[in-house]
């Protein structure tokens, strides 16, 4: 499988220098407080698909024990280097979601954010992701995601985005242009990527991420299909739950039998 986030990589922290990863591991950390069985009792946490490993180092700091797992090498050697850096006893693996399961041990808890899971596309690569998650987890055991809701995204999706960000004399121009498959429910989106050094354009490339976005039915019925029990659907860092949000965040259980 190529790997769509090879060139991406060098620039992913730059571009999501302002999402807010500690707040959102809050939001996480609360989730799995809450629905733990005894409540707190999660001690052991894997991110699947956890890029460069942002929300591992937010929860280590909050008493976790993390591990982080993703299909692109370029994005677990950028996790690893954070990892030592600040001393960091997270474990990352470089497995995707449908051999997870080859990292070989069980966590309280599987978390998987940033809507990684819309980068399962096909029936049988969704069906296969879960059956390795439910191999990480105990009965009982918790799976904490968010995906992207297709109530918001067929109406609310943006054809043509920009994005600029500077570091030092680095500048990244992002455009990313997006078509909907509304058969498929897979948003296509083409990035064009144009970085500078002092004012030169030094470096051009384009990715396209194909994801998929899914309706609240659906997302029951795999993780029914899968062995789980759907007890938390809200919108994702609210208390709230809109039906309209553009990010859903779950909590599944892995079922006893
Ligand atoms: C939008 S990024 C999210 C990264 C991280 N969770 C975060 O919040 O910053 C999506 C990640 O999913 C990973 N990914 C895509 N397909 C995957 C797969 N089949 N298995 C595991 N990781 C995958 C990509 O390599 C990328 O790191």
């Amino acid at each position: 499988m190529p790997d769509i986030f090879a060139d991406y990589s060098e620039f992913y922290d730059l571009l999501y220098e302002d999402k807010p990863y500690p707040d959102e591991a809050r939001f996480i950390a609360d989730l799995l407080n809450r629905y733990a069985d005894p409540a707190g009792s999660v001690r052991t946490v894997l991110d699947l698909a956890c890029g460069t490993g942002r929300h591992c180092f937010e929860l280590e700091a909050m008493g976790y024990q993390v591990a982080g797992s993703d299909i692109s090498a370029p994005m677990i050697a950028r996790a690893q280097a954070a990892a030592a850096a600040r001393a960091s006893q997270a474990t990352f693996y470089n497995h995707s979601f449908q051999e997870a399961a080859k990292i070989g041990k069980r966590f309280d808890a599987v978390i998987s954010m940033f809507s990684a899971i819309d980068y399962l596309t096909g029936h049988h690569d969704l069906t296969t992701a879960l059956e390795n998650v439910s191999q990480l987890l105990p009965p009982g055991g918790l799976f904490v995601f968010d995906y992207w809701n297709g109530n918001a995204v067929i109406n609310n999706y943006s054809p043509v985005r920009e994005l600029r960000k500077r570091r030092g004399n680095l500048e990244v121009h992002r455009t990313s242009t997006t078509r909907l498959d509304l058969v498929e429910q897979i948003a296509e989106v083409n990035f064009q990527f144009r970085c500078l050094v002092a004012g030169q354009s030094e470096h051009e490339f384009r990715e396209q991420h194909r994801v998929r976005y899914f309706f609240f039915r659906e997302i029951e019925t795999y993780l029914e299909l899968g062995g789980f029990d759907l007890i938390h659907r809200g919108t994702f860092m609210a208390e709230d739950f809109s039906p309209t949000s553009w990010n859903i965040a779950v909590v599944a259980r892995k079922r006893a039998t």
